[in-house]
């Protein structure tokens, strides 16, 4: 595991030195292990079996066989389950740059669209168990003001309550929210981070950009921890489309 981990670190201590200027070896090795077969290299890897799971062994690495996250990461997500058109959208920032993590943008530089379709598809199907909630780290008052954001918002401020598009449960709505179970504090820090300062963006208009601007350092603190103490509900599927009306419009999830 040690050093999986340190080959791990080497690749996006690589992948940061190059910016994004040519793709890495080890980059290169994982395009071509992608590359939808054709019949030149379904000569070159006899008999290795054609499926979706095999084709995502690069990506297993860091999110898991099955999508479900890897325990010994605080950065890399859980995809397992999430609607697979927010996972598609996804794939095509990560393509075009719009979201950046060096080793990502450099797997999925050459994918052409169906076989993104059939990554978001292969993961949205997967129903591994979600991790055991997160022991938190943070204050009961830090935790207090996480849940009545999450729950309630805080109109004086102009922040609607993320289980308004999110879910009650937080599942996550067809065909593009994304449920927030099992996502490590870490990780929803970062993108809310990431939203505030612009490094991540969505289809206009954005929602998560206006609500998350909305958000002060602290809130973002508390909203995360609290967020990863949430017991796995009894349905983890996604909430059927239309289900919600959104607070706010969202580009990203037709109405
Ligand atoms: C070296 C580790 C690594 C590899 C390999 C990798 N990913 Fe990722 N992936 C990440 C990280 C880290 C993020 C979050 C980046 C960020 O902070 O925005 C991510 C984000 C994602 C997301 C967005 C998740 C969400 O909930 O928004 C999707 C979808 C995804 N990866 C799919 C894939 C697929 C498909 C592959 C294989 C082609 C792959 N990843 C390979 C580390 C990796
Ligand atoms: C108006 C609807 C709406 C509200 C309210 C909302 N969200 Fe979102 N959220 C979305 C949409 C749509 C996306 C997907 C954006 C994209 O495609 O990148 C998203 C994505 C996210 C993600 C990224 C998940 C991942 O796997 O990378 C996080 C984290 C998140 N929201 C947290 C929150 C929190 C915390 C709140 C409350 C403070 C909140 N959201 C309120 C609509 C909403």
């Amino acid at each position: 595991m040690r050093r999986m981990k340190t080959f791990l670190r080497s690749i996006s201590v690589q992948a940061r030195r190059r910016r994004l200027a040519r793709p890495t070896p080890f980059a290169a090795l994982l395009l071509w292990a992608l590359v939808p077969l054709r019949p030149a290299h379904a000569q070159a890897i006899e008999r290795a079996p054609d499926t979706m799971e095999a084709r995502l062994q690069p990506c297993a690495a860091c999110h898991g066989a099955q999508g479900q996250g890897v325990a010994n990461s605080d950065s890399f997500p859980r995809l397992a389950g999430k609607p697979a058109g927010y996972l598609y959208n996804q794939l095509v920032a990560f393509r075009i740059g719009r979201r950046h993590y060096a080793p990502m943008n450099y797997l999925l530089e050459f994918q052409l669209d169906p076989y993104l379709r059939a990554m978001a598809e292969f993961y949205a199907a997967q129903r591994p168990p979600l991790p055991a909630p997160a022991v938190p780290i943070v204050s009961n008052d830090v935790l207090r003001l996480g849940q009545s954001i999450v729950m309630h918002g805080d109109p004086s401020r102009g922040i609607p309550a993320c289980s308004g598009c999110h879910g009650p449960s937080f599942t996550g709505m067809e065909p593009a929210i994304p449920g927030l179970l099992g996502l490590k504090p870490s990780y929803i820090s970062a993108q809310l981070g990431a939203w505030r300062y612009g490094t991540r963006t969505a289809t206009a208009p954005d929602c998560m950009q206006i609500v998350a601007g909305h958000l002060t350092e602290g809130d973002v603190t508390a909203v995360a921890a609290w967020l990863s103490t949430l017991p796995s509900p009894e349905n983890a599927a996604p909430l059927p489309r239309g289900t919600l009306a959104l607070p706010l419009a969202c580009g990203s999830e037709p109405s």
